[in-house]
This record gives structure tokens, C-alpha cells and sequence, in this order.
């Protein structure tokens, strides 16, 4: 990343591979690049090097339209700073996933899910009204509606309350169970990363121990041998050495 003509990096060389169906925790200090990484596996952002297949699909190789269609198809994403839109109320900002991918029942799906998440009675309130937990909330079921195979989450738990917050991941580990939805959460609430099957952790934009799968890729032929890894029951796979 160029910032005033210096080149931050922001990333080390690493590799993920994440399975169909797994929860998996990213956890780490803050600055470590967490949410980094996780724009760079969702899609939203691209690594200056390397490569992420989701759903066997070369983001790297995308351009932005190209990407977003993937998201829309297959990609929930609980941002650390909810991005609810201001000007559309709860209930419209949980419809808008669905609505974009032609989704025929948006607002009693929508309905369903905000009062799963406990706001049945603040459908009608606009983001400016709702307390930070509360946008949490909205942004949650926001990112549930469309069904996603994977969801990414970025302390979906941050801002809650610990009732509320077990209440939060009961649900995003049903969603695991019923449906099927890969989990990459990342999070500093010790019994989120527990209820993962495993965890990782980013320190200083690598990812260090414990790992199941971590290799140095900062060489050409490392790249291709991953490049030619058979990924088919992956939903999501990373080879990132650097962002710029
Ligand atoms: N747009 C940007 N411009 C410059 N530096 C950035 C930008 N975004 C992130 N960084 C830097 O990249 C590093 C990693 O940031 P990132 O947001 O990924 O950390 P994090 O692990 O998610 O931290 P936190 O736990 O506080 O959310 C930090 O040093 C941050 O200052
Ligand atoms: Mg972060």
C-alpha cells in the first residue's frame, strides 16, 4: 500500500486454506492485519501479489464487478464498523443483499432475522437511532439473509453485551450447522475462537502458531505449487504475500 510515497506492507507471505464448512478464528493484536486480511479473502480487496480462490474462483484475476458478483452469490460480511447506510432503516438495510440477488421473500426473510437478533420492534429505526449493539445486530442478520456459503465476520461480537453476544454466536454457529456456512471470524472473545474448530493468529501481518496450514510462499515456485494444489472441496484459498 503506497501512503505519502512509502510503500507500507502490510502482509507477510502466507497461505490459508480454509474447507467447506469449517469455522475458523483469526485472532491477534490490534494492527496485526486482521481485517486486512479478511477484505482480501472476501474479495473486496486485492493482495499487490499472490493469489485467493473462493469457491474455486481466481479473485486475484477479477476485476471489481467481477468480484462483487461473487460476493453477492456466496459471500456474508460482518464489518468491524457495521457500514449499515444511514438513510435506509433496519429492515431496508438487512433487504438490500437479497433484493440484489433477486431474492423473492427479502422482508420476511428480513423480518425473520431481525427478530431472531431481538430487534422486532426496531425494524423502522434508521442506524442513527440504534445503539452501537444494536447496529451490530442489524448488520448480523444483514449478512445472513442472502444464505451465504462462507461468512466473514469481523468482531461480530465487539460490541455486545455477553448475553447478547452468546445469543449472536449461537446463531452464526447454527447457521454453521444447518446450512452449511464456512466460518472466518475474526475476534478477541476467547469463547468465539473456542467454539471454532480451529484458530490462527496474525501477529505483525503474519499468520504464527498455532496454524494447521501455514508455508512461506515468498518464492515463485512455492506460488505455483499452490496454484496447482487441487482445491475443489475448498471454499476458500489464499496465497498472499504483500499489500500494497
Ligand atoms: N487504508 C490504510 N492506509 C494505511 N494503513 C492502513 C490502512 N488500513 C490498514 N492500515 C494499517 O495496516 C495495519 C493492519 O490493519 P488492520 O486493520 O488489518 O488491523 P487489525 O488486526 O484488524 O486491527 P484491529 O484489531 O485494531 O481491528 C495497521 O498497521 C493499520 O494501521
Ligand atoms: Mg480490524
Amino acid at each position: 500500500m503506497q501512503v505519502e510515497d512509502k510503500t507500507l506492507v502490510l502482509l507477510q507471505p502466507l497461505n490459508l486454506t480454509v474447507a467447506a464448512g469449517e469455522s475458523i478464528a483469526i485472532v491477534g493484536s490490534s494492527g496485526s492485519g486482521k481485517t486486512t486480511l479478511l477484505s482480501i479473502l472476501a474479495g473486496l480487496d486485492l493482495p499487490s501479489s499472490g493469489q485467493v480462490y473462493l469457491k474455486n474462483q481466481p479473485l486475484h484475476q477479477f476485476n471489481e464487478e467481477q468480484r462483487s458478483q461473487v460476493r453477492a452469490q456466496h459471500v456474508g460480511f460482518i464489518f468491524q464498523q457495521f457500514l449499515l447506510i444511514n438513510s435506509l432503516t433496519a429492515l431496508e438495510n438487512v433487504m438490500l443483499p437479497a433484493e440484489l440477488a433477486n431474492m423473492p421473500d427479502a422482508q420476511a426473510r428480513g423480518e425473520a432475522l431481525l427478530a431472531q437478533v431481538g430487534l422486532a420492534d426496531r425494524m423502522e429505526h434508521y442506524p442513527s437511532q440504534l445503539s452501537g449493539g444494536e447496529q451490530q445486530r442489524v448488520a448480523i442478520a444483514r449478512a445472513f439473509i442472502a444464505k451465504p456459503d462462507i461468512l466473514f465476520a469481523d468482531e461480530p461480537t465487539g460490541n455486545l453485551d455477553s448475553k447478547t453476544g452468546q445469543h449472536i454466536i449461537d446463531l452464526i454457529f447454527d447457521l454453521n450447522v444447518k446450512e452449511g456456512t464456512t466460518l472466518v471470524l475474526v475476534t478477541h472473545d476467547a469463547k468465539l475462537a473456542a467454539r471454532c474448530q480451529r484458530q490462527v493468529e496474525m501477529d505483525s501481518g503474519a499468520l504464527t502458531e498455532p496454524l494447521i496450514e501455514t508455508a512461506l510462499a515468498n518464492t515463485d515456485e512455492n506460488q505455483a505449487d499452490s496454484q496447482t494444489t487441487s482445491h475443489d472441496d475448498l471454499e476458500s484459498k489464499t496465497s498472499v504475500s504483500q499489500v500494497g
